[in-house]
């Protein structure tokens, strides 16, 4: 297994109040990494630290071998890492096509985005703050589709959508990792983020809770959840 993302001792906050404890984790390349926990546990306060949205306390972040700490947030973008946030990060008073265009940075063509996501072809006039909940997301990920990224960081993108929408979702997401992208899914412990999951790890209050493959997860109770995991 080749480590794409290597996090070691990370530690971040907001003013006085330490968030992420000391977290170590190992990102495979070309695999789905699940991040998983409960409201509050700290999984968007990392991918902000790893996007370089929010400064590193203590720690250590490599990416392909390349000290992390030392790229700005614009220049891990160029590099092939796309962070898409828990509120979409859509433009919300501009068009589907506008939307479009400006993921595409001019350079790629838009037809994996047409093909994945058709219902999106047929409104590209519409403005995209009008759009559905489960629509407002396959455009977000439709950026994703036009930009190819070799790091995606995927925060909640199943959050309050309908199953069968979320289902489209994930199967594009497992489809990108198949594919080779290496792919960080924030995501509730139960969800189909589970199934497609080669490496999962648990953070609970800052701190990680499990680390391991899914399968391990089977039967356990786990920190802010009701219940054990079943088998998926
Ligand atoms: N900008 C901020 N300023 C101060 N505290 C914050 C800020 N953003 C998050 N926090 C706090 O950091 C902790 C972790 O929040 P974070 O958003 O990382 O959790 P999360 O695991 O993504 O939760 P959720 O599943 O609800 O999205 C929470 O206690 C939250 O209140
Ligand atoms: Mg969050």
């Amino acid at each position: 297994m080749t480590v794409e993302l290597s996090l070691r001792g990370i530690r971040a906050g907001y003013g006085a109040v330490e968030i992420l404890h000391g977290l170590d984790i190992d990102v495979p390349a070309g695999a789905l990494t699940a991040l998983l926990g409960p409201n509050g546990a700290g999984k968007t306060t990392l991918l902000s630290v790893v996007a370089g949205l929010l400064p590193l306390r203590a720690g250590e972040m490599s990416w392909r071998g390349r000290d992390l700490g030392r790229l700005s947030p614009d220049a891990r973008a160029r590099a092939g890492m796309l962070l898409v946030p828990e509120r979409r990060g859509i433009f919300p008073a501009l068009s589907v096509r506008d939307n479009l265009e400006i993921f595409a940075a001019g350079v790629i063509d838009l037809e994996p985005a047409h093909s994945a996501f058709p219902v999106l072809a047929q409104r590209l006039s519409q403005q995209a703050g009008s759009l559905s909940g489960g629509e407002q997301q396959m455009l977000a990920m439709s950026r994703v589709l036009v930009r190819r990224p070799r790091l995606l960081l995927l925060d909640e993108i199943s959050l309050g959508l309908a199953p069968r929408v979320a289902r489209l979702l994930f199967d594009v997401v497992g489809q990108l990792a198949h594919d080779g992208t290496t792919v960080v899914l924030v995501d509730q412990y139960l969800s189909d983020a589970l199934r497609l999951a080669d490496v999962v790890y648990v953070l609970s209050r800052g701190e990680l809770a499990f680390a391991g493959e899914p399968g391990e997860l089977t039967g356990k109770a786990l920190p802010g959840f009701v219940g054990r995991v079943r088998a998926g």
